[in-house]
């Protein structure tokens, strides 16, 4: 349950940031079981991630993992030769999308009340877990992710996403923390992700600059959740150092609402996820 100093705080700023809401032991069966996945999986080398260049994503493996769980490669994990430069539990940018659905350790952390009661406390009806990832920001290599505003691929009208953002490590200003640009969650949503078919593309719908230099970086401790507005733009920058940042990320849409056909995350198998 949400204070109504907290409500109050999410409603200016666009964010709420919630200590510790994953134990030391709830971090470490994640993380291990990420990793267990990331060994057993069948990782397509032609998938790679990058919020830059999103040429990559029209294909089947990326739109097939709205319901499943799939491993998607870094942008940077290769050499010249197209062989990966670092062992493989290093080279994976990120796991999704359906890990709340078919896995589970991450079934588990979804289903607690708590979570649910967060979204409920911000206004949403029908909490619907639509998308779990679990981001590497690997050491060296682990990718900028440019600035963007989450409602973008969850279109809903109203808008109603909301981010939580589960610090697995800690974040730092060094491996790759979130910025933020609190209260920018008021101003427009500038571009909006279609999908049709197989084909995926960004259409403009405002042209409001990004905070690109008046950024707002979020540092926090392993445990911490951040929650934020789907309007709220955000950011992070690539990996440089020696550590890696893993984070748990859920999308959570109002189901009351109706979701937009043009979403390319789409659950026709597994139906909704209710928190
Ligand atoms: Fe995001």
């Amino acid at each position: 349950m949400l204070s109504a100093e907290q409500r109050q705080h999410f409603d200016r700023d666009g964010y709420v940031l919630l200590p510790q809401q994953l134990s030391a032991a709830d971090r470490a069966a994640l993380i291990d079981r990420a990793y267990e996945l990331i060994e057993s999986a069948e990782i397509d080398p032609n998938v790679r991630f990058s919020t830059v260049d999103r040429e990559h994503l029209n294909n089947d493996f990326f739109l097939g993992s709205a319901e499943k769980v799939r491993c998607f490669f870094e942008e940077k994990a290769f050499n010249d030769a197209g062989e990966l430069a670092q062992p493989r539990a290093q080279s994976i940018n990120k796991i999704g999308h359906a890990l709340h659905d078919l896995d589970e350790v991450y079934r588990e952390v979804a289903q607690r009340s708590v979570f649910g009661d967060i979204a409920r406390d911000l206004g949403q009806q029908q909490p619907s877990l639509y998308q779990t990832m679990v981001i590497f920001k690997q050491p060296r290599i682990g990718g900028e992710v440019v600035w963007h505003q989450d409602a973008s691929f969850f279109y809903t009208e109203p808008s109603s996403v909301l981010t939580y953002w589960f610090a697995l490590e800690d974040a730092t200003l060094e491996n790759g923390c979130l910025w933020l640009d609190p209260g920018g969650q008021t101003g427009p949503l500038r571009e909006r992700y279609h999908c049709d078919g197989k084909e995926m593309w960004m259409v403009p719908l405002d042209a409001t600059p990004w905070p690109t230099d008046s950024g707002t970086p979020m540092p926090v401790k392993a445990g911490d959740l951040l929650v934020f507005h789907g309007h709220l733009p955000h950011y992070s920058a690539a990996n440089r150092s020696a550590r890696s940042r893993l984070a748990l990320t859920f999308h959570v849409v109002d189901g009351a609402l109706p979701y937009a056909p043009e979403n390319w995350l789409q659950r026709p198998t597994l139906g909704p996820f209710l928190m």
